[in-house]
């Protein structure tokens, strides 16, 4: 029996500019954070088992081939995984230590395929190479998503931060930011999974197009902008294209209730700008705040979010 103890890790995200447009076909911008998520895989006597404590009230204990109401898709992100590392049946144990909240746009399956796929090519010996990796992560994230845009896997397996654009052969490369940029991100409950804000994004879309698409390009250009500012350190252009992504994203119907509440919160008390980052319908808000962001995490705290002060895109 194999012994190796293997180890596999990887940061969460954020979205600086153009989630949703992304899906349409329009460049992104994204960027890995601090905090992330780690896998540990080991043998074990029995089949597949998964453990994830610090998910869910109380952890995910995910055994493969029992019926598991409610974590059903873990589950099925478990199987793609150990299928796409050739370890469908093998006896091991993976435990991930997440430090990143699950569903709320912080790019918590992205970094749970990524680490689980590091860990799983460890222990067979063959570690993944990028490009597999990339490929076998898409598979995961699936199971998640649906049809997933490829933005949030690429940028979580590269780090740093990204200009992303999809396409037959998706096109990634790396933003060079003059400094990381110093931000707020603030997160509470989501109202509906990514698959779900997608899905009725593509109604609305498929309804009326031409409108649509009018949007998307909108968001296309700003993303194309950010490029310049984001290179050039101007946080003052930053933060104008922050609220104007905001305003678009809001037009598009996907900012919820409590997402604008929190972009509210955090532009009262000082923030350059400030936008939705992932899907939407609640979940995380990103903050351009490079002074006194403190002030703008106590605000968000004290109305019930999660906040915390951060630098995002540092090449590691
Ligand atoms: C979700 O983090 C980002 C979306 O653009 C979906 C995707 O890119 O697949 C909303």
């Amino acid at each position: 029996m194999n012994t190796r103890v293997s180890t596999g890790a990887a940061p969460g995200k954020v979205i600086l500019f153009g989630e949703h447009a992304v899906v349409y076909g329009r460049p992104a911008i994204a960027a890995a954070i601090e905090r992330g998520l780690g896998a540990t895989a080991e043998p074990a006597h029995d089949g597949p088992r998964l453990d994830i404590p610090r998910w869910g009230r109380s952890g995910l204990h995910i055994r493969l081939g029992e019926r598991q109401p409610g974590i059903e898709s873990v589950a099925r992100a478990f199987a793609a995984a150990l299928e796409a590392a050739g370890l469908r049946d093998a006896r091991l144990r993976v435990t991930i230590d997440a430090e990143l909240p699950p569903g709320v746009g912080l790019g918590s399956s992205a970094a749970f395929a990524i680490a689980l796929l590091r860990s799983l090519g460890e222990f067979r010996g063959a570690p993944f190479s990028t490009g597999d990796l990339l490929e076998a992560a898409e598979h995961v994230e699936r199971v998640f998503h649906g049809t997933p845009s490829g933005l949030d896997h690429t940028v979580v397996a590269l780090g740093g931060c990204l200009r992303f654009q999809r396409g037959r052969e998706p096109a990634f490369m790396p933003v060079a930011l003059a400094e990381p940029l110093p931000v707020v991100v603030a997160w509470t409950q989501r109202e509906g999974g990514t698959r779900d804000v997608v899905g009725r994004l593509r109604e609305r879309h498929d309804a009326q197009p031409d409108l649509y698409e009018r949007l998307f390009d909108a968001m296309g250009d700003l993303a194309e902008a950010a490029v310049e500012a984001l290179g050039h350190g101007d946080f003052a252009r930053l933060g104008a294209l922050f609220d104007l992504n905001h305003g678009y994203l809001n037009a598009a119907g996907v900012s919820g209730l409590a997402n604008e509440r929190m972009v509210a919160i955090a532009r009262q008390h000082g923030a350059l700008g400030a936008k939705l980052t992932g899907a939407g319908w609640g979940g995380a808000v990103i903050a351009l705040a490079p002074d006194h962001p403190e002030r703008i995490v106590s605000a968000l705290q004290d109305a019930g979010f999660s906040a915390t002060a951060t630098r995002v895109g540092a090449t590691s």
